[in-house]
């Protein structure tokens, strides 16, 4: 059986990129090759095309973002380079070829200012640098012509190999008696290797057009925390503080829960709840800390 081949940007240092590629890795059906910064840089997209002639890939999984809504603020060229016109040249490249292009986006899109989960087709109007920049990258698959592509928007993903936000919980938990954690913003967490099988199930399904991927659920970091106290078995008190960071001036949106009824309805199945998720990643990954 030929092999499809396919390139993982972003797929040996980022959060979701080596979910990807480790849930990539163990079908026998796909070739995976990735590249590190220290062979070329993606932003130099003369090598970038150079890359991609090269290989032919059946499949582009673009997993690089510039992901620091903070520093966004204070760099927009860059959030704009890394999150608007990458994915601009990537369609560009492909454009003429039969390769599934794969991007993964934000629930920073969305204002938050809403009490409902996000659907699909609800109008974006993002409040910060970043959530524009991931939304001028959407635009640029939504608008470029291409026969195969699909957008991921996911939301506060945790998982395995790269620094997250759950890991900084479960270090606070470990060493303290007590943490704070912000209630105001609500969202869905999602585990990384959960969304990774979810992308390779829309690829094989030829998904078209944009999907959210969450787990099931919605929570505050003050909920995630009492959940990581309870899965640990430690004895540590939530202490809810309502800003996050003051910095930010509110661009954070406070509602980013995504809907999935697109998804269920596409595939058939429902994903597991974020708490079943944590439970998984605890159990498998910091079993020896469970008391
Ligand atoms: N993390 C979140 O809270 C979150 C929430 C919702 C949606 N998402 C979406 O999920 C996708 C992946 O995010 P992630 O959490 O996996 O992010 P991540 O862990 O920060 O990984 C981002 C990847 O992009 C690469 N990258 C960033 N800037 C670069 C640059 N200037 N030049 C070359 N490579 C660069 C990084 O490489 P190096 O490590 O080598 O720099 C890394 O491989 C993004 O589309 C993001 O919008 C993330």
């Amino acid at each position: 059986m030929k092999k499809s081949k396919v390139v993982i940007l972003g797929g040996k240092r980022g959060l979701i990129g080596k979910a990807l590629s480790y849930v990539f890795s163990k079908d026998p059906g796909y070739e995976l090759i990735l590249h590190d910064k220290s062979e070329f840089d993606v932003l130099d997209f003369a090598k970038l095309t150079e890359y991609l002639i090269d290989i032919k890939p059946d499949v582009v999984l673009n997993a690089v973002s510039y992901n620091l809504p903070l520093s966004a603020e204070e760099n927009p060229e860059m959030a704009n380079r890394v999150n608007f016109e990458l994915p601009k040249k990537i369609v560009e490249i492909l454009k003429h070829w039969d390769t599934y292009l794969v991007h993964f986006s934000t629930y920073m899109v969305f204002d938050g200012k809403r009490n409902v989960p996000y659907a699909e087709e609800d109008k974006p109007n993002p409040k910060s640098v970043y959530g524009l920049s991931k939304l001028k990258g959407e635009e640029a698959l939504i608008n470029g012509n291409l026969t195969k592509w699909f957008i991921i928007r996911t939301s506060w993903p945790f998982g395995p190999w790269a620094a997250n936000y759950v890991d900084d919980i479960i270090k606070t938990v470990l060493e303290n008696d007590k943490i704070c954690a912000c209630h105001k913003n609500i969202a869905s967490p999602t585990y990384t290797l959960d969304l990774a099988e979810y992308t390779q199930k829309l690829l094989k399904k030829k998904a078209i057009g944009i999907y959210n991927v969450v787990n099931s659920g919605q929570a505050s970091l003050c909920e995630i925390a009492q959940e990581v106290i309870n899965l640990l078995g430690r004895h540590c008190v939530v202490k809810p503080v309502v800003e996050e960071d003051r910095s930010m001036q509110g661009k954070f949106p406070e509602y980013g829960v995504l809907d999935v009824s697109k998804l269920i309805d596409f595939l058939g199945e429902k994903p597991r709840s974020w708490m079943l998720a944590l439970r998984e990643y605890i159990f498998s990954h910091y079993k020896n800390h469970v008391e």
